[in-house]
């Protein structure tokens, strides 16, 4: 060791060398530069601070400090926000001051003075904005948005492939940012639904790059704690054992009822799967999602319109499996996205294919109702069983909204499946997992599953509160859960149920447990909506503007407003009857009342979960 104005120095280094590296250097770069090193140091120890100061000043660089980074999320179900978290997470193991911040609270008039900020943001709808997003992604687009010549920032996209505008939102903020004038720190990454891998990646590459390129801020690490202005941005989850897309959990099938009668033109089934022995834990309105195998004559389409063996080796990266297995287990056939299109044009020089790509008009129709074999049969082309792997999706899960209470129903978790069978293209078709839920798995076999948070789709927190439930076809299954949930903890809040199906006497699903509670006092008022029982159609919407007045008092009084079931038929139609009913019962213009409940989705009074 050496001595420099009476500090130690560690071997290696002596007065003459820091001298020459220093000597010319005006202040301020040697401020900067005792940050640089700083941030390196941290870099390199993953933030721990040092054992052994090298001098006192360095231990704490005074100046050119990385700014605070702003980590924003907009999220529908949780997955944003649970990035989100993680980044401010590993910010601040690396010494870097860090506040998360939810899009819903987000006030844009701070956008001008950010420096540095991060935004991890989902895709929902048809390539729109969660609802938590929407105000700050409007507002980024409007003439009224700031330029931002002095922020640097990165984008992180979730979202799924099977969705023609995959990663929308992601894309506009990272391409809007870009033209109010901010710098990216590092291009955006768009993730596929198994995110957790991309995103991880993304958070190591973008903090690397933060550290690299700025000088750390003076607070050691260990005082620098992630600020969450959300008040729900960090609740600590009840101790469970987390399984995941890769560690799904075995479950077991205890029963698997047909819910529709004799002659319906619905099928729906009631399904219990065993979670003993598992430490599984899910809420009222989440989602489980469930891992399928695909039907054997769908595989066997596939081999046939590929003109390849089905015993042919291929190599999955972790595994080697049989090219039908591989098909049957570990690939989509059922549906086909984008994104494999483009991979298998590469392959298929065919200009129609081309063109349809170019074309999201054109696309949008073709890919409706086509799998992997119509693809192939359209657009032959001579591949191999490894290039067919290699071009196809890995199988995704698919979720279902959980239908049952733990506490009314431990150890066990409940979903209601309607099977997905359609004619198409010459083909009569089946869903993958819908069907291998519904023909393929019997009592006692085991299904892959794993618990999917819905961090907002959740019964209200004050158990005073009521709560208005609008669920047509399975969009029963979550209000099913809540009821349970409520009726267990004796609740106070009352339930008001909507329910809409084709026909009272063979759709009418769960009756006997309603009419149960109903009589109990438990479920408070019942509307069901039969659309086929009558001449005129009947749905669950025109009980609610049936209903305008009572449905305005219970918002009023202060009641949760929440809707299940089909993305398109019922999402917009409830929106709008809803609209109606505050206009109607509240006297309110037609601009009041959309701010109205566009103010409730603000709140997170008006919740939905639609697919
Ligand atoms: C949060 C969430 C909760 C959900 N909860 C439930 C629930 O409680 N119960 C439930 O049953 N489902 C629920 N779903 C839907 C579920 O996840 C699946 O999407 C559904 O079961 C279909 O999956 P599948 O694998 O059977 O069909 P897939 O193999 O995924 O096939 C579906 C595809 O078939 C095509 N298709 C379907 N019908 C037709 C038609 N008539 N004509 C042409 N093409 C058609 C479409 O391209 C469609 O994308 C939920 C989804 C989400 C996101
Ligand atoms: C109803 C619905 C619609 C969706 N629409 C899209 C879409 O248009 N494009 C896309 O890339 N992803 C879409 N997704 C996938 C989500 O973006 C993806 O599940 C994401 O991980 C959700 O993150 P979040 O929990 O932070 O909202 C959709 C998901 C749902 C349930």
């Amino acid at each position: 060791m050496t001595s420099l104005q009476g500090t130690t120095l560690p071997a290696g280094l002596d007065d003459a060398t820091l001298q020459q590296l220093s000597g010319n250097l005006t202040e301020q770069q040697l401020l900067w530069l005792s940050g640089y090193f700083y941030g390196r140091y941290s870099a390199t120890t993953g933030g721990a601070q040092p054992q052994a100061a090298v001098a006192p000043a360095a231990a704490a660089p005074a100046a050119a400090p990385v700014p605070t980074i702003t980590v924003l999320f907009g999220s529908q179900t949780g997955n944003s926000k649970k990035v989100a978290k993680q980044l401010a997470d590993a910010a601040t193991g690396r010494g870097l001051k860090v506040e998360v911040k939810d899009m819903n609270d987000y006030a844009t008039r701070n956008l001008a003075q950010e420096k540095l900020m991060l935004v991890v943001v989902s895709t929902q709808g048809e390539g729109d904005p969660p609802v938590s997003a929407e105000e700050l992604h409007q507002f980024l687009s409007s003439k009224r948005a700031p330029k931002l010549p002095e922020l640097r920032y990165s984008v992180l996209a979730l979202g799924d492939k099977s969705y023609v505008e995959f990663c929308k939102t992601g894309r506009d903020f990272d391409e809007r940012l870009a033209e109010l004038g901010g710098q990216r720190i590092l291009n955006r990454v768009d993730c596929d639904v198994d995110y957790e891998t991309s995103a991880e990646q993304w958070i190591e590459d973008v903090l690397s790059k933060i550290a690299s390129e700025f000088a750390p801020a003076p607070a050691p690490a260990s005082a620098a704690a992630p600020t969450a202005s959300a008040p729900a941005a960090v609740k600590a989850e009840p101790a469970a054992t987390v399984y995941s897309r890769k560690h799904p959990w075995e479950a077991r099938v205890l029963e698997s009822i047909q819910l529709n009668g004799r002659g319906s033109s619905k099928e729906t089934y009631h399904l219990e799967l065993d979670l003993a022995g598992s430490n599984m834990h899910y809420q009222p309105g989440d989602a489980l999602a469930v891992v399928p195998v695909n039907e054997d004559p769908l595989v066997e389409e596939v081999l046939k319109a590929a003109r390849l063996p089905e015993g042919e080796s291929v190599d999955l990266g972790t595994e080697r499996l049989p090219l039908s297995a591989a098909l049957a287990n570990r690939r989509e056939l059922s549906v086909l996205t984008r994104d494999v299109m483009e991979r298998y044009a590469a392959l298929a020089p065919h200009a129609q294919l081309q063109e349809l790509l170019t074309d999201t008009k054109q696309l949008q129709p073709y890919l409706y109702g086509r799998d992997i074999a119509d693809l192939l049969t359209d657009f032959p082309t001579e591949l191999s069983a490894q290039t067919l792997v290699e071009t196809l999706r890995p199988l995704p899960s698919r979720a279902y909204s959980i239908a049952s209470s733990l506490l009314a129903h431990p150890d066990e978790v409940h979903l209601t499946v309607g099977a997905v069978r359609y004619e198409a293209f010459g083909r009569q078709k089946q869903g993958a997992c819908s069907t291998f839920l519904a023909d393929r798995v019997a009592v006692d076999d085991t299904v892959k599953v794993f618990v999917e948070h819905n961090e907002y789709f959740k019964l209200p927190q004050n158990q005073d509160t009521d709560v208005i439930m609008v669920g047509a076809g399975t969009g029963v299954a979550p209000f099913r859960a809540f009821v349970e949930e409520r009726v267990e903890l004796g609740a106070a809040g009352r339930n008001w149920l909507f329910f809409g199906n084709p026909n009272f006497t063979t759709d009418f699903l769960y009756q006997t447990e309603w009419q149960q509670y109903l009589k109990q006092g438990k479920l408070n008022k019942l509307h069901v909506a039969f659309s086929r029982d009558q001449a005129e159609k009947i749905y669950v919407q025109n009980r609610l503007l049936e209903n305008a007045q009572e449905v305005f008092d219970w918002l009023e009084n202060g009641a949760n407003f929440y809707v299940c079931g089909d993305k398109v038929r019922l999402g917009a139609a409830i929106q709008a009857a809803l609209t109606q009913v505050v206009q109607q019962a509240g006297g309110l213009s037609a601009d009041a009342a959309t701010e109205y409940v566009r103010n409730l989705k603000k709140q997170r009074r008006y919740l939905e979960d639609v697919y």
